[in-house]
């Protein structure tokens, strides 16, 4: 028997679930998969480098989808020349994650646990200029 308060709460939560989707940007969205797949690493044994590599590239691949969005701190900004230097900039905080993730995948490839650990630094030192400057973090 289907219970009416089963079917409210299924409902419920549904909605919810695609509320919290439409709420994210693409770029908010793109950037959760960056960082699913970089948590998915600690999981990954540490001597399986080609699992390692496929979860890195795939990080990556997220990473220059967000790339095509501006972020939504700087869409807001009014039109001018601050917004333009933000965007450039913006552009360039995010390339250069992107090449911090593909050197990351390099070691992986190189099976260098030293490369690895130095690699995954930047990534996170990157990463964290670009959200300081770019969210509300
Ligand atoms: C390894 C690299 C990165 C990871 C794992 C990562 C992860 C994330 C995550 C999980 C979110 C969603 C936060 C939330 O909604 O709760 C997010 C949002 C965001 N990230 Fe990143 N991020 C990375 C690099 C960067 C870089 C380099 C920038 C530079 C601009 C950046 C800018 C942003 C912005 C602006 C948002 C908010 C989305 C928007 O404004 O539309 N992120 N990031």
């Amino acid at each position: 028997m289907i219970r009416p308060f089963s079917v409210v709460a299924v409902t419920a939560m549904v909605c919810l679930g695609s509320v919290r989707a439409e709420d994210d940007t693409k770029m908010a969205t793109e950037m959760k998969v960056v960082s699913k797949q970089l948590k998915a690493l600690r999981t990954i044994p540490k001597d399986d480098y080609a699992a390692g590599a496929e979860a890195v590239r795939k990080a990556h691949e997220a990473l220059l989808a967000a790339m095509q969005y501006i972020p939504v701190m700087v869409e807001e900004m009014p039109d001018g020349e601050e917004k333009a230097k933000a965007i450039a900039d913006s552009r360039r905080v995010m390339g250069l994650s992107y090449a911090s993730l593909c050197a990351l995948e390099l070691a992986y490839l190189e099976k260098d646990p030293a490369k690895i650990e130095a690699a995954m630094s930047k990534v996170k030192e990157v990463k964290k200029e670009g959200h300081k400057k770019y969210t509300d973090d």
